[in-house]
């Protein structure tokens, strides 16, 4: 059975909490017959920290998930700048992206980082969207299996049932470089990932939804989404226009039976 479908827009540092309503809006606008039904097909919205508390207010009222880019391994501490997945569930998020490349390759974060921050939302209940995916320099040695299983089997080993998680593979190359790995290199990945976890975890690796990010957009969101272990996407820069966002769902709501 085909599992649901997420798209996730992770708007990254852009937007300000006045942008929140009227992109609201303008989604619902471009939507004409209404979102589509969330346990078929769940819209989420990552927004920055400052907006977070909007997000979650306008968004509710859609039907669509709102999720925090970042969080910290411990709930509470001395920390500074940091925010702990107990301030988040606080402010009512329950999903936060986790080891997204840009956190891997500007603020250092490890597999082990990773994974403490997957294990600190699991705690709470909160969904983590785990995001792994190799480098253009990986990719051309052959590495990308290799890379892969680090990555994922470095989060199960501390997360062994792993519960609600989603994985989002985003191939860094891919990455706000308009290179999209083409459909078949993406299941291909998707594919390799699911085998791991279903290695470790059968029933786990039947069930996880394993989205594909790194420049999608609406004429490439479908050939994506038919591939048969490919859940959904996590975009970026086609998430920050509503417009086009929403073209983005309306293509994906076309796969819905
Ligand atoms: P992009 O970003 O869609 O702009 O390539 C994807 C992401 O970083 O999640």
């Amino acid at each position: 059975m085909k599992r649901p479908f997420l798209i996730a827009g992770n708007w990254k540092m852009h937007k300000l909490v006045g942008d929140v309503g009227p992109f609201a809006r303008e989604l619902e606008k471009h939507i004409p017959g209404g979102f589509p039904d969330k346990m078929n097909l769940e819209i989420l919205i990552a927004p920055p920290f400052t907006s977070l508390i909007e997000a979650h207010e306008v968004f509710q009222k859609l039907d669509v998930s709102v999720a925090a880019q970042n969080c910290h391994s411990h709930q509470k501490g001395a920390f500074t700048g940091e925010v702990s997945v107990e301030m988040l569930r606080d402010i009512g998020i329950r999903n936060v992206i986790v080891g997204h490349s840009e956190r891997r390759q500007f603020y250092n974060e490890t597999d082990a980082t990773v994974a403490a921050k997957v294990a600190a939302c699991l705690k709470l209940d909160v969904r983590p969207i785990i995001c792994v995916g190799e480098t253009q320099d990986e990719r051309n040695q052959g590495l990308t299996q290799e890379v892969l299983a680090r990555q994922i089997e470095a989060v199960v080993m501390e997360n062994p049932e792993l519960q609600q998680s989603v994985i989002a593979y985003e191939p860094v190359w891919a990455i706000g470089t308009g290179k999209t790995a083409t459909a078949t290199e993406a299941q291909d990945a998707h594919h390799f990932i699911r085998s791991i976890i279903r290695k470790l975890n059968k029933t786990m690796g039947d069930k996880v939804q394993i989205l594909y990010g790194g420049s999608v957009k609406s004429d490439n969101v479908l050939e994506l989404m038919q591939q048969e272990d490919i859940d959904g996407a996590l975009i970026g820069g086609a998430s920050l226009e509503a417009s086009h966002f929403a073209q983005i769902i309306s293509s994906a709501s076309g796969l819905l039976g």
